[in-house]
């Protein structure tokens, strides 16, 4: 009977991570796509690749929790950039995942020379 109880207590955990329990919530790239198209494009172009001036850095292909970070510090303050505390400010916790799923999954065009 020990296995059923160690499959029971599998299968809660499993459901529970699919749930979000206890974890970062999931991203939706739809949404997270919107809401660049809405806000962010205009400076860090709908890609994250082509930027609108070289003082827009860019955010394709970039580690999701590194940009989740980011925002997360531009909105509590703790990373300090007048432009980014403004876009952060009104960013959901489910927007912040969305947004940073949707830049990484966009192609980089960055790349490290040796
Ligand atoms: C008006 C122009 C503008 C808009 C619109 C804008 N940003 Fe930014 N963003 C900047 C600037 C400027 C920086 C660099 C700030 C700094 O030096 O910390 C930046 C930095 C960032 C960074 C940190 C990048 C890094 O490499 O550390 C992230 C992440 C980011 N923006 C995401 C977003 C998201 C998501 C949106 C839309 C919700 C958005 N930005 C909208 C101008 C903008």
């Amino acid at each position: 009977m020990m296995i059923s109880r160690k499959l029971i207590a599998l299968t809660v955990l499993a459901l529970g991570m699919s749930a979000g329990i206890g974890g970062a919530v999931a991203a939706d790239l739809e949404a997270g796509k919107k809401k660049v198209q809405e806000i962010c494009a205009a400076c860090h172009g709908i890609d994250g690749a082509t930027p609108l001036t070289p003082d827009y850095p860019k955010l394709a292909g970039q580690y999701p929790d590194y940009l989740a970070k980011a925002l997360r510090d531009y909105k509590a303050g703790r990373r300090k950039n007048p432009i980014m505390a403004g876009m952060a400010a009104p960013l959901t916790e489910q927007d912040i995942e969305n947004v940073a799923q949707y830049f990484y999954e966009q192609p980089s065009n960055l790349a490290t020379r040796y």
